[in-house]
């Protein structure tokens, strides 16, 4: 990898909320690398920060009530935290776009189709902005007959249709980067394979890298190049994701694992994991995923981990992640949910 192809790169990142003594750590030293082209998929349970950090990409973060204590956004090597505003502008939209989770309330309802990407066209490419790009536009997102449909408004359409027409417009501006924050997670399970085939086809088609975000990992397995997993503000384990999907390392990724329902495929038994995820302010001492994990041993309160490469190309946060399950002598908790679950569910 040459430094010319990283399109972003996060380093250190840290972001708080309030200040003073009320101030709360919501991204607590995060460092992400995406290339020209590829795909990063960033993973975890609602509240763990993910949202945050995507957003901070184009700093739409307002500050106050955030602030950015430390760390760096290079976007084509620039520091988007030391952006004018102008400069600001020119980023949104134009190098990084976004699609969000609900279409319905991300789309005008009063304007059709085609005003709503016109006004997208006009702001980017004004040299672009034609019937004839934005139907281009429209099929090119798998929408059938885009000359009529251009003319709906956003409630004539159904919610697949709706975030079909935002990616559209995302697209607009032909972005280096789309970053798509949970893009699925409204819809139906079937509408949810629609789009994250499309998803893969429009990043094979354009050679545009993506952020996709969701809290489900049986939606990433076809589109991710990489897989980072997010837990209470930091990464805990990052890796090429047919790796990650396939020997996951991190006690946290393996729970996610056996708790998300698959889009395609055998149903199996869910198993929600225990406990749920700490507040901002409120982490847990050490690692902070230690009074949910089922390998956590006495000294995890106490030693907080690093996120070290244990294997090439394979990003750990866990003192344990080669150990099997503790005895029950060695168990921070040997009555820990997680830890009876996870023995049930190896057989032990
Ligand atoms: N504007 C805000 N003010 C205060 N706290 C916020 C704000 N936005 C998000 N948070 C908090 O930051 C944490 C991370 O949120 P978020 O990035 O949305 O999580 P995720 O996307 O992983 O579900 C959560 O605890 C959330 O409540
Ligand atoms: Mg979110």
């Amino acid at each position: 990898m040459t430094n010319n192809s990283l399109l972003l790169e996060i380093r250190n990142l840290k972001l708080d909320f309030g200040a003073g003594d009320g101030a709360v750590r919501a991204v607590d030293g995060v460092s992400l690398s995406i290339r020209e082209g590829e795909t990063l998929c960033l993973v975890g349970e609602s509240g763990c920060g993910k949202s945050v950090t995507a957003l901070s990409i184009a700093r739409l973060v307002p500050t106050p009530p955030a602030s950015y204590p430390a760390g760096e956004i290079l976007l084509q090597g620039r520091d988007i935290l030391r952006m004018s505003k102008t400069e600001l502008r020119d980023i949104r939209g134009g190098v990084v776009s976004y699609i969000f989770q609900e279409p319905s309330t991300s789309l005008n309802p009063v304007f059709r189709v085609r005003s709503q990407i016109m006004e997208s066209l006009k702001l980017h490419r004004p040299e672009a902005a034609t019937d004839d790009e934005i139907v281009r536009l429209l099929k090119l997102v798998g929408i059938p007959a885009p000359e009529s449909r251009m003319r709906d408004y956003p409630h004539q359409l159904s919610g697949g249709m709706q975030q079909r027409v935002m990616i559209s417009m995302a697209l607009a501006s032909q972005p280096k980067l789309l970053v798509a924050d949970e893009p699925t997670t409204a819809l139906d399970v079937t509408i949810q394979a629609q789009i994250i085939d499309l998803l893969r086809d429009l990043k094979q088609r354009l050679g545009m890298a993506m952020l996709l975000i969701t809290h489900n990992l049986g939606i990433v397995g076809d589109i991710a190049d990489r897989l980072a997993v997010m837990y209470a503000g930091q990464i805990v384990e990052l890796a090429p994701a047919n790796e990650l999907l396939s020997r996951p390392l991190h006690p946290y990724t393996q729970a996610l694992m056996h708790s998300v329902p698959k889009l395609s495929g055998q149903a199996k038994r869910l198993t929600a994991i225990p406990g749920s995820v700490p507040n901002l302010g409120a982490f847990p001492s050490g690692c902070r995923f230690h009074p949910r994990c089922p390998k956590a041993r006495f000294d995890c309160p106490e030693r907080p981990p690093e996120l070290l490469e244990v294997l090439p190309g394979r990003w750990v946060r866990c003192h344990y992640w080669d150990a099997a399950l503790p005895e029950p002598h060695q168990a921070l908790n040997p009555n820990n949910p997680a830890l009876i679950q996870a023995r049930q569910a190896s057989g032990n």
